[in-house]
């Protein structure tokens, strides 16, 4: 079996606000632990970009649950590709706020300095999530 690592961009219904946020980190680390599922997760009030990586057929079924949720709307994946390493091997679910990006972040990684992961290739979402974690 591969390991496969996801990428996706959705959109928050409603006001997330911290219980829900608190609910979903939740039930994302006890599951993604149980199924050696690791990621990180980007949430900016509006946004969300999720990376997961594990095994192809666990980051399936988790994909199709994402689809259901309605906590949020308008999945995109940017990517879903077989790696060869996780990015994230110590994180069941690591949750990043993007209170402090700062605009040389979201220029460098982006064509704007808003938040607009929607237009993120999957290259270089990978990226970001990347630096956002190093700056933790
Ligand atoms: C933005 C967002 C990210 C989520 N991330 C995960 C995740 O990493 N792992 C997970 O199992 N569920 C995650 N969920 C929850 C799933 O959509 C779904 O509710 C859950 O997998 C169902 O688990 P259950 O059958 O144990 O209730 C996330 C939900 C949202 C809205």
């Amino acid at each position: 079996m591969h390991l496969v690592r996801l990428v996706y961009v959705s959109t928050s219904i409603n006001e997330v606000d911290s219980d829900t946020l608190q609910s979903i980190l939740s039930t994302a680390q006890t599951n993604n632990d149980a199924h050696d599922l690791t990621g990180l997760l980007v949430f900016d009030d509006k946004y969300f970009v999720q990376l997961i990586e594990g095994g192809r057929s666990a980051v399936s079924q988790l994909l199709g649950n994402l689809y259901r949720d309605t906590r949020h709307k308008d999945l995109v994946v940017l990517g879903f590709d077989v790696v060869h390493q996780r990015q994230f091997p110590n994180w069941s679910m690591q949750f990043v706020p993007t209170v402090d990006v700062t605009k040389n972040v979201l220029l460098r990684h982006g064509v704007t300095s808003k938040f607009e992961p929607y237009s993120l290739t999957h290259e270089s979402a990978v990226a970001f999530m990347v630096e956002m974690l190093a700056r933790q």
